[in-house]
């Protein structure tokens, strides 16, 4: 049975995020792989402490990130998976700092400062990055964003061995009653058409990702 692997960079275990992973986990699913969803958030770790252990002669063939915490059981999961997603929200135009450390520790333990076979990951892993944000698609090119998630992209692609499919959901939904918030700068009717129709959409193409990750 094929597993697929699906980690959440957003703090909320049910927001947008993790809907699109859920989506595509049941899309995988539905083709009978095995999926499981990591909240990132419940975990407790830190990013690379940048000790080299992963890069010493002769510890390279393990592929083994000496730091051990809550992180340590992931990176091991995902060198058996035969796909995997990262989604994460859109903090400050970034990934989210859950995210940016789970890659810390995840991309700097499977590369090696050599050429060419900087990778030292175990296979060709096909994988998936979902993006959330609150941001319109013409604020997100605004901001640059596809520039600033260009590397991670990169790097993610050139570990892993094949680049991955980019998926992002624009104008999310943030919270369900605006009125409870400082949010002027929002229409929650706007947000709220927005969401109706076009988040379902991108939850099929979240779903239809899961599916062709696992060869379906
Ligand atoms: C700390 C923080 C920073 C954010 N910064 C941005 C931002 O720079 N650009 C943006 O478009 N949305 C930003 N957002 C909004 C989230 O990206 C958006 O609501 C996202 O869909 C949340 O995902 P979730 O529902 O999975 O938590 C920010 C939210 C938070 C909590």
């Amino acid at each position: 049975m094929k597993k697929i692997i699906a980690i959440n960079g957003s703090s909320r275990r049910n927001g947008n995020t993790a809907k699109m992973l859920k989506a595509a986990l049941a899309g995988a699913e539905a083709y009978g792989a095995e999926g499981e969803f990591i909240q990132l958030y419940s975990l407790f770790y830190k990013g690379c402490a940048s000790c080299f252990y992963c890069k010493q002669k002769k510890k390279i063939h393990g592929n083994i990130c000496a730091t051990k915490d809550d992180l340590t059981p992931v990176l091991e999961k995902i060198k058996e998976a035969d796909a995997l997603i990262l989604g994460t929200p859109i903090y400050f135009m970034n990934y989210s700092s859950s995210m940016v450390a789970f890659l810390e520790r995840f991309l700097f333990s499977n590369y090696l400062y050599r050429f060419p076979d900087s990778s030292i990951f175990p296979k060709k892993l096909p994988s998936a990055l979902f993006y959330t944000m609150n941001a319109t698609e013409e604020q997100a090119d605004l901001f640059h964003l596809p520039d600033r998630t260009k590397a991670y992209e990169e790097f993610l692609g050139n570990i892993l061995g094949v680049p991955p499919k980019v998926l992002s959901a624009y104008n999310t939904l943030q919270f369900r009653d605006y009125s409870r918030y400082e949010a002027s700068i929002f229409s929650e009717e706007d947000k709220k058409a927005y969401e109706k129709e076009h988040f379902q959409d991108t939850l099929d193409q979240a779903r239809f990702i899961g599916i062709k990750l696992i060869g379906g």
